[in-house]
């Protein structure tokens, strides 16, 4: 496992990927990003192109996959339709996703379980709206989208876990570093409370990551790297930010 984990999200965004990977290249120069692990989470239809034109050291999901190998579910995408796309996984349960599309925590678990078994690396995202967070429901909620996941998080499990408070996503309005820290310490707590291996899965935060506060969050003790959504679609700040968790 790379030292520190940094995972773009497109979103529902388009970026030109030839244009991206060389302005990226250019930015990084000879500085290597090893001890990084950099991947894109992509538009289904730009994750060929992605994977042509990003280097091999970076890693390529998709952004949502059904829990289902086949069958009548139009519009929907599941593993066997992805696996001639060279990518390593795909990010699970986002919050746009739970929020938007209605997705529950059984879904999610069920998409983790698919993902797994078909030998590919599921980053499942978790996290408490600013409601729930005001009226102190924040463990209690991550507690719920958490207990479905458990029986599917072995240490060798594939998987991530992504902590994104819904508050912070696209706000400008990033977790201080102290605030994410407390609730990856918890995560970890009840992973250990639950028979995990305390680290065993790492964990990222998402939630306004940027130039200014990458270096600060990747310091804390819990947190092993970070999903980021705005702050990616820009090739420059992107390779700012590798070079940040590069050095951290
Ligand atoms: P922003 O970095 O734009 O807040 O998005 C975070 C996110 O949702 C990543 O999955």
């Amino acid at each position: 496992m790379a030292d520190k984990i940094l995972l773009a999200n497109w979103k529902m965004n388009f970026v030109e990927p030839k244009a991206y990977f060389d302005a990226f290249a250019d930015a990084l120069g000879e500085s290597s990003l090893e001890g990084v692990q950099v991947g894109f989470a992509v538009p289904y239809t730009m994750l060929a192109s992605v994977y042509a034109h990003a280097s091999s050291s970076y890693t390529v999901y998709a952004q949502n996959v059904h829990e289902r190998e086949s069958g009548a579910f139009t519009g929907e995408i599941s593993w066997p339709l992805l696996e001639s796309l060279s990518i390593s996984g795909s990010l699970i349960g986002h919050s746009e996703r739970r929020q938007y599309f209605q997705e529950t925590d059984a879904q999610v678990a069920k998409k983790l379980e698919t993902t797994l078994k078909r030998g590919h690396q599921a980053v499942v995202c978790i996290g408490e709206t600013q409601a729930q967070r005001e009226r102190g429901e924040t463990f209690s909620v991550l507690t719920t989208q958490l207990t479905p996941l458990l029986p599917f998080l072995s240490e060798d499990a594939n998987c991530l876990l992504a902590y994104e408070p819904v508050w912070a996503i696209g706000t400008g309005l990033s977790a201080t570093s102290e605030q994410a820290q407390e609730v990856h310490g918890w995560i970890q707590d009840f992973l250990q409370a639950n028979g995990k291996l305390r680290g065993g899965i790492p964990l990222l935060y998402g939630g306004s990551a940027n130039g200014g506060n990458l270096e600060a969050l990747l310091r804390q003790p819990d947190i092993d790297g970070a999903l980021v959504g705005g702050a990616s679609l820009q090739p420059l700040d992107f390779a700012k930010m590798a070079l940040i968790a590069c050095s951290c």
